[in-house]
């Protein structure tokens, strides 16, 4: 277990974190951001989100005798009504022993960015349901889905999906092998007052789904492609899978993909360059995928190594150098 050795003023490290959130607060479209990124701003191991006015602060360095004065900080520089901890797994606590309702009472938010709402659930044992480094993908879909079927794969809570219905996606399919992430979508899917259907949620794993979808000539006008950093080895993949796997997965969405079409390729790894990853995916479409936009995290994620934010890429199906090539 990593020990805090050194005493944090944390009224200090939370007023400058805030500080530099100020565009972010000041925007009355968006209750939800990265409160403090401790990795780049003094407390290596904690960071803390904001989900309207829900508080959710993670440690993976054991800061439990400072949570009362974390707590207050915070309490200091935002009225929050609920303020919850969770330690990480790695402390080797039971999720009971390891998680604070350091202030109010309830375990879920509603929170709203720009004209979306989503619902988070406070006390999970991981996300609480919306990748707050996603923002500016969300917006990208909302301007870049009308009148396209876009498959939404890794989907999780469905916000990434929840955004491309938003911008008039003809339809939208979440695919994911958690069957209790189902009510979740929906529940994203009611806040909004967007239709959602049976059919928009295939459950499952992907190695199984993809080969069967390529099978049956599906085609889609858009693929949000967000797998976890370390994709778990499947029984149905006939390969052997590596890291986030993009070169198998991008074969197999390049035959799903309809002339014309996207695909937002979202890169957690730090083992990768960004002209790296998109070499790989480049070279797993056969050249027909190129990239056309990067997008990645907000003010809310400070970085100085360029390589540890979220890097994003759009590649789009260039069929007409495919042809003529
Ligand atoms: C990091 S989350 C994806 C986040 C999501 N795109 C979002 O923005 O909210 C990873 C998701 O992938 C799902 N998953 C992992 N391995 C899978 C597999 N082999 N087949 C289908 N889903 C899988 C997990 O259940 C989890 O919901």
């Amino acid at each position: 277990m990593e020990q805090n050795t050194r005493a944090v003023d944390w009224q200090a490290l939370i007023n400058a974190a805030w500080e530099k959130r100020k565009p972010l607060w000041q925007d009355a479209s968006i209750d939800c951001f990265r409160v403090f990124h401790g990795y780049e701003e003094g407390s290596k191991g904690t960071v803390i989100e904001k989900f309207n006015d829900a508080a959710v602060i993670d440690y993976k360095t054991d800061i439990r005798e400072e949570l009362a004065d974390l707590t207050q900080a915070l309490l200091n520089v935002f009225p929050f009504k609920i303020i919850v901890a969770k330690g990480h797994q790695s402390l080797g606590l039971s999720l009971k022993e390891r998680t604070h309702k350091l202030h109010g009472n309830g375990d879920v938010a509603i929170c709203h960015e720009h004209d979306l709402k989503f619902k988070v659930k406070l006390d999970t044992p991981h996300n609480p349901g919306l990748y707050l480094d996603a923002r500016d993908t969300r917006n990208w879909l909302i301007e870049n889905s009308a009148d396209r079927k876009v498959l939404n794969l890794f989907a999780f809570t469905g916000s990434l999906g929840l955004s491309s219905a938003y911008g008039k996606a003809s339809e939208v399919i979440h695919l994911d092998r958690s069957k209790a992430l189902l009510p979740r979508i929906e529940e994203n899917y009611q806040a909004n007052g967007i239709a959602f259907e049976s059919r928009n949620f295939l459950r499952g794993d992907i190695y199984k789904h993809l080969p069967r979808a390529i099978k049956a000539g599906k085609k889609f006008d858009g693929i949000i492609l967000d797998p976890p950093p370390k994709v778990y080895q499947s029984r149905y993949a006939k390969h052997k899978t590596s890291g986030q796997d993009f070169s198998a997965l991008i074969q197999y969405c390049t035959q799903l993909l309809n002339p014309g079409g996207w695909i937002v390729g979202m890169l957690h790894r730090f083992d990768y360059s960004w002209d790296n990853f998109e070499n790989q995916v480049k070279k797993a479409s056969g050249q027909r995928l190129l990239p056309q936009t990067r997008l990645t995290s907000g003010v809310d994620f400070p970085e100085s190594m360029a390589d540890k934010k979220l890097r994003v890429s759009i590649f789009v199906a260039d069929d007409k150098a495919a042809v003529e090539k």
